[in-house]
């Protein structure tokens, strides 16, 4: 997959992205990510980039006239084989011309960032982040540019670059390759639908706080069954609507039924 970041602050994203998971991702090629400074699309000496919005009030607004610039650049790029990664050409979107690709604002207006969202991103094989900043952008862009919106959470960042790299590592860590078998996201809190379970590693004992016995059985059937029951029961105690869309089996109703029982019991 490839992801351009189109930001006024490109230096704040080397940082994570080249480590750990993502860095091994890129050095194997499974992801690419391009970094556009919307300051070089700006015109003028002073190469402006924000200006105080019409009508009064507080706080700077993002000029569309770089923003409009640094994508269709972009595409312009894309179409004559310049920028890299070609093969996304499969996959269209924003429409300039006849090419599109998805344009996705980070701002908290945007629809809310979930498991489910990150995985269905994983679908294209090119997507364009812009990462708002100050007061937001000019209405024109979203109107006119931007294909979908996005929120990480209801609370108010200083710009969309947090976003951009929460939505980055959490779209990754989902492409076939990234993680290793061991760590797959298959069991992950939110995949199953329900939040997960707890871990122990060594040693097994701390502090005389030792390994629940099951973990060390070797016994693979019990092991797992504990898993989900722990599954269900932190997912009911924290995060309670989650279960109303989980795929619940009978031995799972069944559990949830105890653990109300026990509750109504306390
Ligand atoms: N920019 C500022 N706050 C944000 C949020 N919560 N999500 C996405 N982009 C943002």
């Amino acid at each position: 997959m490839h992801i351009d970041i189109l930001t006024l602050f490109p230096e704040m994203f080397p940082g994570y992205l080249n480590e750990s998971i993502l860095k091994r991702a890129q050095a194997a090629g499974l992801l690419h990510v391009s970094l556009h400074n919307l300051r070089d699309y700006a015109s003028g000496k002073h190469r402006v980039t924000d200006e105080p919005p019409y009508g009064g009030g507080g706080g700077m607004v993002l000029k569309p006239g770089p923003i409009f610039a640094a994508v269709e650049s972009l595409l312009l790029r894309l179409r004559s084989g310049q920028a890299s990664n070609l093969q996304s050409q499969n996959e269209k979107r924003l429409e300039i011309g006849d090419w599109r690709l998805p344009l996705i604002l980070l701002t908290p207006q945007g629809r809310p960032f979930t498991q489910q969202v990150a995985q269905e991103l994983t679908q294209h094989d090119r997507l364009l982040l812009l990462c708002g900043r100050y007061e937001g952008v000019d209405e024109r862009v979203r109107q006119h540019l931007v294909t979908d919106e996005i929120s990480i959470g209801d609370f108010v960042l200083t710009g969309g670059e947090l976003a951009a790299m929460v939505l980055v590592d959490a779209v990754a860590r989902l492409l076939p390759g990234v993680l290793g078998a061991e760590d797959a996201a298959e069991e992950d809190s939110h995949a199953t639908g329900l939040l997960e379970g707890p871990h122990y590693t060594r040693p097994e004992t701390f502090r005389n706080w030792s390994v629940p016995e099951v973990l060390r059985s070797g016994h693979a059937a019990n092991i797992a069954r504990w898993r989900r029951e722990q599954a269900l029961r932190r997912t009911w105690q924290r995060r309670p609507n989650l279960l109303l869309t989980a795929e619940l089996s009978e031995a799972d109703r069944w559990f949830l039924g105890k653990l109300a029982q026990e509750a109504s019991e306390r």
